[in-house]
């Protein structure tokens, strides 16, 4: 069954620690944290000591999406603030091998994310370190884009990079995910949809139906 991992990013801050309680309670699987450094992409979230805090809230397990340079550096912070996954940028790592490596050697799931424009091919070389692919499907830095309809077909592609090598990495994707686009993504293979604005963008007690409605592949988007 698909996972939904929302992301806080289009939380209220104000509230954040009943806002991470809907998450769970609306039986979501992951919380996905949108880690942005103003450099690689033209926004700033939150680091490590945030998550710490709010780690306290939840035993859901936290998907961290890194979108940063160096995240070498920043890796084992996040790991130690109680991250489970972190995910790196291809588009960031001159040797995302190594990186991968790094990461694994910290305890937690290895993930890479790609951008719209970036191919997947090299996906056979390193998909065997590799727990999480995360297809972009908006640019990377700020919630409430629309869905780029290009992912859909690197959604397949990433699916039958894994079955063509026997790999086991579950495909993410992130960007424009709602009601309109589930039915496609769902259906070109994702494992864990990522949502933000639709998600926080509905009252508390709607958010359950949401994820039940993923869950049971009740949403049809209308062109299809
Ligand atoms: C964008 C982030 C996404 C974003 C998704 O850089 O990686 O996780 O929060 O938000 P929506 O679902 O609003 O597109
Ligand atoms: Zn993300």
């Amino acid at each position: 069954m698909i996972k939904i991992a929302p992301s806080i990013l289009s939380a209220d801050f104000l509230k954040l620690e009943s806002e991470i309680k809907s998450i769970e309670s609306s039986g979501a699987d992951l919380v996905h944290l949108d880690i942005m450094d103003g450099n690689f992409v033209p926004n700033i979230t939150f680091g490590p000591m945030i998550v710490s805090q709010i780690r306290k809230v939840t035993k859901l397990p936290f998907d961290a999406h890194l979108m940063i340079k160096d995240p070498q550096l920043f890796a084992p912070l996040f790991v130690e603030a109680g991250c489970d996954m972190i995910t790196v940028h291809a588009e960031t790592e001159t040797h995302l091998h190594r990186t991968l490596q790094f990461i694994k050697k910290l305890g937690v799931k290895t993930g890479i994310s790609v951008n719209p424009h970036t191919p997947v091919d090299f996906l056979k070389y390193v998909g065997d370190i590799c727990d999480l692919f995360l297809i972009m499907s908006v640019n990377p830095g700020f919630g409430g884009q629309s869905y780029i309809d290009s992912a859909t077909g690197k959604i397949k592609k990433v699916k039958e990079i894994r079955e063509k090598y026997n790999f086991n990495y579950e495909i993410s994707v992130d960007g424009g995910v709602n009601d309109k686009t589930i039915e496609k993504v769902a259906g070109a293979g994702a494992d864990i949809v990522v949502m933000g604005s639709y998600f926080f963008g509905k009252p508390v007690e709607q958010r359950k139906k949401i994820v039940e409605d993923v869950k049971n592949n009740l949403f049809h988007s209308e062109t299809s």
